[in-house]
């Protein structure tokens, strides 16, 4: 049962505060947590509770903090730690609100992984063999190379642009790849007279270029300069994350970087266009997030992609099933902090499998160096896991904690093979 909870307010990966938590058991088994934050987020997502006024530009969170050892403790005191259910249940109908904006969906967060860390402690166990009912692969990286948007101070309209290395035999050399691509990155950048030193907030490169196509093209020299083969031995990934330049009034998308207007479907259409001429496996949040009528073209267009909802679904039971109903999209970004608790995201994981959706388990843009949800991509066998590049410790945190997990399970678990659409 649960015997003390003590909070306190941490810093996360942009110097921003967060919530970090400890949970104790009466038996004396501990787990601690800390929360990550999104930047580019979606309107549907939970609530973050900051306390506002002069102390970290508004940022502070010491009212969560009080609240998790105040009324959420209150809540899940006695409580068997090892009732995940239970306690994300008690923690839910403590705060009382759908999007957990009284006490805080930061400070329910950090009470609900803290809770999972102290079962896992109390039996021994680390924390992905905790919350497994069947190991059966490692997930396969999606990796920030490129950033854009709201993690690069829109040096391009599109968020993200990553690698999938899709021919590594091991999640090792997944990872070693992806540095390659990375370096390679960086040497193509300079060649072309862009900006490469500086680090967006996922540990990517930022650069100035003349289009948003450009990256892709970029990427492409850096498969070449890397001697990999695209396709076979890497792919390209990209989050659209299209909420940030929808203006819903007009129904129009706007890229500033190109000076471009367009409509869902000449957005669709362009994403067609790269589809072919570069070698991308997923696209993310290809439509704003409840342009639903634009995400069904989408579908339509582009189903032999991985097309994933980030902002669409927002890691929401619900929003899923809408989406899984109506036909749209094929896959689902999980990130427990845009619902809450831990048991609702696993729920997440389990309806998109039922339905043959694919899931990509995922950091926010403002990390810490906690590295629970590596655990988490392992235990619940998301296939797939986004941290953001191979670099800032926020990020190697949970990488590094992918790797050292394979080392101990050894020739026990293989890398997953995820399928990217229906159609590949
Ligand atoms: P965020 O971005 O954490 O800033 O919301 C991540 C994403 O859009 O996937
Ligand atoms: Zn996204």
């Amino acid at each position: 049962p649960i015997e003390m909870i003590t909070a306190f307010e941490a810093l996360d990966s942009r110097g921003r505060p967060t919530v970090g938590c400890t949970v104790v058991t009466r038996g004396g088994a501990r787990g601690r947590a800390i929360v990550p934050s999104g930047a580019s987020t979606g309107s549907h997502e939970a609530r973050e509770l900051r306390d506002g006024g002069a102390r970290y530009g508004g940022y502070g969170v010491r009212r969560a903090v009080a609240n998790a050892e105040g009324e959420l403790f209150e809540a899940v005191r006695g409580i068997d730690v090892t009732d995940q259910g239970a306690v994300d249940r008690a923690l839910r109908e403590a705060d009382g609100t759908v999007d957990g904006g009284r006490l805080g969906a930061n400070a329910i967060l950090a009470v609900s992984v803290a809770a999972a860390q102290a079962a896992a402690a109390s039996r021994g166990l680390p924390l992905y063999a905790a919350v497994s009912e069947g190991l059966r692969t490692l997930p396969m990286p999606m990796i920030n190379i490129i950033s854009g948007g709201a993690h690069a101070a829109r040096a391009l309209d599109i968020q993200d642009f990553l690698v999938v290395p899709v021919g590594a035999a091991t999640f090792a050399e997944a990872i070693e790849t992806v540095a390659r691509v990375r370096a390679a990155t960086g040497e193509v950048l300079r060649d072309r007279g862009a900006t490469w030193a500086l680090v967006a907030d996922e540990g990517g490169y930022g650069p100035q270029l003349s289009s948003n196509r450009e990256a892709l093209e970029v990427l492409s020299d850096a498969f070449e300069r890397a001697g990999l083969a695209p396709g076979d031995d890497i792919a390209v990934a990209i989050d659209v994350a299209a909420t940030q330049f929808h203006f819903p009034t007009e129904g129009t998308y706007i890229w500033e970087t190109e000076n471009r207007r367009m409509r869902a479907d000449e957005l669709v259409e362009e994403l067609v266009a790269w589809s072919t001429d570069f070698p991308i496996v997923s696209i993310e949040d290809a439509l704003a997030e409840d342009d639903w009528v634009g995400w069904r073209t989408a579908t339509q267009r582009l189903d032999a992609i991985q097309l994933l909802g980030d902002d669409l679904f927002v890691t929401s039971p619900d929003r899923l099933r809408r989406g899984i109903e109506e036909g749209v999209a094929n896959a689902v970004l999980v990130k427990p902090n845009q619902i809450g608790t831990l048991s609702e995201a696993r729920e997440v994981v389990e309806i998109a499998h039922a339905a043959g959706y694919a899931t990509v388990l995922s950091a926010r843009s403002g990390e810490t160096e906690d590295h629970w949800l590596a655990d988490l991509a392992v235990g619940w066998n998301t296939g797939q896991l986004k941290i953001g590049s191979t670099m800032r410790s926020e990020r190697t945190a949970k990488w590094n904690r992918v790797l050292e997990i394979e080392r101990e399970l050894g020739e026990d678990i293989e890398l997953a093979r995820p399928t990217f659409g229906t159609g590949s």
